[in-house]
């Protein structure tokens, strides 16, 4: 039987400075629904990359005197060493320097060329390098950029268009399905700014540098860089030449991307494909973006957050935790190290810590050998067995959708009353009782087996502490780790194996340690 597929992708990253947390913020998230979708028994396919081209990345490699080519090989390690230590679990990882892609683009257009849906003309108006993107005197009055708020520079050249605005009526329809662009108001805000006024041409090469990728129909020209990059989604997949990948993970279940690049990925993506062909996306979400200080964090403001240093600081669970936890997916979110250090000592250290070193310390210290069989259950041990499940069924409706923050707000709604269950059932009174144990050891076992669960829920989330809560419990790490098994209950096998061991999340004190972070921080 073949497995239901799922393809995840991000947006391949500009090069043109180091990564920070809000471009982490976007791989983090995809990562855990690529990781939720793994659990769940489905063949995953979770793609990123590096959009390598284009006139930003020619002139900051200028700036750095190196030729583009080396400057983006330099930064390809960074890229993806920064994503092994927020543990990102890609199955692809495009450059769109990568020769095969080059190819299959030139191919992309090539056909398109060929079949007159390109034409030969002049560009006459603004241009955003940062953004790089086009805007009509129209839509950026005042000169500036609509998107980042920078400068725009007139442009003036020879370049080919290709014909976008065949494409209004099929894309209204598209849009009309109400679930291809979510949330809901990312797709009112296309269709009130560029649909309703009428979609233009579109450039789609150009003139004034050569960082690109040649247009095989007229080599002077190279293929406007968001083309190209927006064409990563399928030649990662082999797309056209060795299509068994695509033909495997295509459509794309979901392309994640921040609200301000929706425009380029709901209107011209969708619009190149049907031009091509091919299905388009079911789905492109868009989130908001983590701001630091009230504005936007962005390469070019210099006002961002390295997350190799919150990592080394607090380990990556904590800053992925964080990242889904702290703001609404979709919303846009302050970043405060303040927060950051709130949250990793209420909800990690306090809650979650806590529950584990409590239960384990508990069964250590009365079960040496191991919670015995001769169990007395009650009633209150149903009803938190009947949380976890009801617990398991909310995540799952919520990270259909995306709902990274409330799927963590009803795992720490079980996490909090598996706590208030050890202060109602009070086990350290319960082991006054020398005589009969069988109230204490069902107590032990069911904190054991709510652990067990909980370990495979926040899986998707956070990467190593799973494994912690399992080894402290001495589960064995082939067992009960599929989404299913969370389901279950019981599952738990007593054994001897159980420590104490230190604490999974160290408290941390606040004053100091914001003291220390201020040479981080802008
Ligand atoms: N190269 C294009 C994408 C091409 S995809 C075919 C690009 N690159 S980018 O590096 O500038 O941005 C990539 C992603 O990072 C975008 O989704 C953007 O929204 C996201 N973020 C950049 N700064 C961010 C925040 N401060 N907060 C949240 N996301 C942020 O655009």
């Amino acid at each position: 039987m073949t497995r239901e597929t799922f393809y995840i992708t991000t947006p391949i990253y500009y090069p043109s400075g180091q990564l920070h947390i809000g471009n982490s913020y976007t791989t983090v998230a995809a990562d855990a629904m690529a990781r939720y979708h793994r659990l769940r028994g489905k063949d995953v396919y979770f793609l990123t990359g590096m959009d390598e081209h284009g006139q930003k990345i020619q002139q900051t490699a200028e700036s750095e005197g190196m030729t583009p080519q080396a400057y983006v090989d330099k930064m390809a390690v960074g890229v993806k060493a920064l994503w092994k230590i927020l543990d990102i679990s890609y199955d692809g990882f495009i450059r769109t320097t990568d020769a095969h892609h080059v190819a299959s683009v030139q191919a992309i257009v090539q056909k398109l060329y060929d079949q007159g849906d390109i034409y030969k003309g002049v560009y006459e108006g603004l241009y955003c390098t940062p953004c790089e993107s086009f805007w009509t005197p129209a839509q950026a009055p005042d000169h500036l950029c609509p998107d980042c708020g920078r400068e725009l520079h007139k442009t003036d050249e020879d370049c080919y268009f290709f014909r976008l605005s065949h494409y209004q009526k099929p894309l209204e329809e598209l849009f009309s399905s109400g679930t291809f662009v979510l949330p809901s108001s990312s797709a009112n805000e296309m269709i009130r700014n560029f649909l309703e006024p009428g979609l233009d041409d579109l450039a789609i090469t150009r003139t004034a540098f050569d960082w690109g990728i040649p247009a095989p129909f007229d080599p002077a020209h190279v293929v406007y860089v968001w083309v190209d990059a927006l064409c990563n989604y399928i030649t990662a997949l082999g797309y056209p030449d060795e299509p068994e990948l695509f033909n495997r993970y295509w459509p794309a279940d979901v392309h994640l991307v921040g609200k301000d690049i929706i425009r380029f990925h709901s209107l011209i993506w969708p619009a190149l494909l049907m031009a091509l062909g091919v299905p388009v996306p079911k789905c492109i979400f868009s989130h908001g973006w983590l701001l630091f200080g009230g504005g936007k964090m962005s390469k070019s403001k210099g006002n961002i957050i390295d997350p190799i240093v919150l990592v080394d600081r607090y380990g990556v669970d904590a800053i992925r935790y964080f990242l889904l936890r702290e703001v609404p997916f979709g919303s846009d979110g302050n970043f405060s190290n303040q927060a950051l250090i709130e949250r990793i000592n209420s909800d990690l250290a306090n809650d979650l810590g806590n529950l584990v070193s409590r239960t384990a310390a508990m069964v250590v210290k009365t079960f040496p050998n191991g919670i015995p069989d001769e169990r007395l259950e009650e009633k209150i041990d149903v009803e938190l067995d009947d949380l976890a499940d009801k617990t398991l069924k909310i995540v799952d409706s919520h990270l259909e959708k995306l709902e990274f923050s409330l799927a963590l707000e009803a795992i720490w709604a079980l996490i909090g009353q598996c706590n208030k269950y050890i202060d109602l059932t009070t086990p350290w009174i319960l082991a006054r009782d020398e005589a009969d144990h069988s109230r204490l050891a069902a107590v032990l076992y069911t904190l054991s087996d709510n652990l067990r669960r909980i370990s495979v829920m926040i899986s998707p989330f956070m990467t190593r502490t799973p494994a912690l809560i399992r080894d402290r419990l001495g589960i064995l790490e082939t067992e009960n780790v599929t989404w299913a098994s969370a389901a279950k209950r019981d599952l738990y096998v007593a054994n001897p194996n159980v420590y104490k061991g230190s604490a999974i999340f160290p408290r941390i004190d606040m004053e100091k340690e914001l003291e220390a972070l201020e040479e981080y921080t802008p």
